[in-house]
């Protein structure tokens, strides 16, 4: 019998989120304080396949950390070792001995669908195409790979175009039958050295393979920059419910939707929602305000902060302005401080960025 089975892409570099990104993995970058490769994970379950294999590169060690076997998730892990970034053709083509003759899908680890994949799963068990991809329209096509159609039919794919000819990129959730590793085996790596699956899915088009497409109706994102990141955040916040296990004194306001985990505190701070406070985080003298996500062991003293991923074992004290979209790491300070003479101190990694009012 064919089963489905699932390979999830998390290897690569995330240059584009650096120095988030300098040494731990993109794709546990936590969106609503969960890492988004969890989302996709559970997206995957949802469709009913349980057998997955994660790529993994130079991350591999925090990857399997995280995720472990997967029986946490309710699904097998296995993990097949990429040793360089050769591109996602590449990913797929050594994952040829975990999916043997079995139907697959192809998910990119940093990528998010809102309203998860079961329907597209089942379009193409039912359909059984060669391969079937997903489509969006976007406002930058030009960042992703971009179809262009002749009615249903995919006529052509191209990674990148700097004049693309249509708005509909790529989805980073692909589906495949056993073609696909001849195409793997015969294409060759592109401009950017990469072994590309546009390209591969490109070369099943030109055999006559038979590759269909299906519009995305929903929310999606490929989280690898900050301003997609904090809208990702902003629209999972949005659909989690109230959940208070922390303690909060009676000289602090919560509005809307807040969850507030266990060990956490909040002192004379006013919290607006929708937002999360992970574990044994301490919040004093503050505000908090909406589509904010501040990890575990974080403290806040004096200071607001809205439309903002903190993550763990950060302090933020005294800070005179209101913090907004931004992003900080983990075991960062950024403190007001009074020493003389007054002046702007930094000690700030490589690639990070900063902007005063
Ligand atoms: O997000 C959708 C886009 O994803 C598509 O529209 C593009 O056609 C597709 O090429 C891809 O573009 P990106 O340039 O955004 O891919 P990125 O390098 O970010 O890699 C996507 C995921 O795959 C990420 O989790 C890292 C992982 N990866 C990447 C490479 C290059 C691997 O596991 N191995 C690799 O060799």
């Amino acid at each position: 019998m064919i089963e489905t089975k699932a390979v999830i892409l998390s290897g690569g570099k995330g240059t584009r989120l650096r120095p988030i990104t300098h040494t731990s993995a993109k794709q546990l970058v936590p969106i609503a304080n969960r890492p988004i490769l969890f989302y996709g994970i559970e997206a995957i379950k949802e469709a009913g396949i349980t057998d997955i294999g994660i790529v993994v590169g130079d991350t591999a060690d925090e990857i399997e950390e995280a995720v472990g076997d997967g029986s946490r998730f309710g699904v097998e892990v296995t993990y097949i070792r990429q040793e360089a970034p050769l591109g996602l053709a590449h990913a797929v083509k050594i994952s040829r001995d975990f999916v043997g003759t079995d139907r697959f899908i192809v998910y990119l680890g940093d990528n998010l669908v809102l309203d998860g994949i079961r329907a597209f799963v089942d379009r193409f068990t039912e359909n059984e195409p060669n391969c079937q991809i997903l489509l969006a329209h976007v406002s930058n096509p030009q960042n992703f790979g971009v179809a262009e159609l002749d009615g249903e039919r995919v006529a052509r794919l191209v990674e990148k175009p700097s004049e693309p000819k249509t708005d509909l990129a790529l989805v980073g959730v692909y589906m495949f039958d056993e073609t696909v590793f001849e195409a793997t085996e015969s294409i060759k790596p592109s401009w950017r050295g990469e072994l590309e699956i546009t390209d591969a899915i490109q070369y099943l088009i030109e055999k006559g393979a038979n590759v269909q497409s299906q519009i995305i109706t929903g929310w999606w994102k490929d989280t690898g920059k900050l301003g997609d990141m904090l809208e990702a955040n902003r629209m999972l916040l949005e659909r989690l419910e109230s959940k208070i296990d922390g303690e909060v004194d009676d000289r602090s306001t919560i509005d809307g939707r807040v969850i507030i985990e266990k060990g956490s505190t909040i002192r004379n701070s006013v919290l607006r929602g929708p937002l999360i406070i992970g574990e044994n985080t301490t919040v004093t003298d503050s505000y908090v305000g909406p589509f904010t996500s501040i990890n575990y062991n974080v403290e806040i003293r004096g200071s607001e902060i809205e439309h903002s991923i903190v993550l763990e074992d950060s302090r933020i004290l005294d800070v005179g302005g209101r913090i907004e979209g931004s992003l900080v790491g983990k075991n960062v300070v950024i403190e007001k401080h009074s020493a003389k003479p007054r002046a702007y101190r930094f000690m700030v990694g490589d690639y990070s960025r900063i902007e005063l009012e």
